[in-house]
């Protein structure tokens, strides 16, 4: 797609408004939930990384930092009318050249089951159990610092 440009905010920018339709409409509704019942407190310490076509925000990405030099992927989406079109690849390739930059050895993520082809195309590994979150199922996943 043309004239992706890929953003880094946090949660004081007006653009970070619009992340709440984007996650409700596409990682919430589908499942029969919506965001307003998450804790969003994660959000203000993040660093976030959007996804945009002129004034349209199309996907996003959330860097939460943990403990050890680790970094989490989540609260990734891409509008559907939008998906398969390599937005998802520029936001995770952003995400990653900003976590190795800042120091970050790691990233994991709690991937959906039928988003396992999504990062496995990415380089990133599942290991341990299938577990339930939003009550769907999930694997963890992790990549490491190339040498
Ligand atoms: C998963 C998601 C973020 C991927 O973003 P996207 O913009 O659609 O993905 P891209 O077009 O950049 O695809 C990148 C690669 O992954 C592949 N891919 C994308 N989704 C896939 C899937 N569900 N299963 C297998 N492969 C997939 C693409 O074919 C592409 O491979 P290629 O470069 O070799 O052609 C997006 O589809 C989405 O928002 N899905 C719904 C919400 C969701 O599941 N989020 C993840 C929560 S863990």
């Amino acid at each position: 797609m043309d004239n992706i440009s890929i953003s880094v905010i946090n949660a004081t920018s007006p653009k970070y408004e619009l992340l709440f339709h984007l996650r409700d409409e596409v990682l919430r509704k589908p499942l029969g939930r919506s965001l307003a019942n998450d804790n969003l407190y994660r959000d203000f310490i993040d660093t976030i990384f959007i996804a945009e076509q002129g004034d349209k925000v199309l996907g996003c990405v959330f860097l939460h930092s943990l403990e050890n030099n680790v970094a989490q992927l989540r609260a990734m989406a891409v509008y559907p009318q939008y998906q398969g079109k390599g937005i998802g690849r520029l936001l995770v390739q952003a995400f990653e050249q900003y976590a190795w930059k800042n120091g970050y050895l790691k990233i994991i993520l709690h991937a959906r089951k039928v988003a396992l082809g999504f990062y496995s195309s990415m380089g990133y590994t599942a290991y341990g159990d299938e577990f339930t979150e939003v009550g769907i199922p999930h694997y963890m996943m992790e990549k490491s610092k190339p040498e």
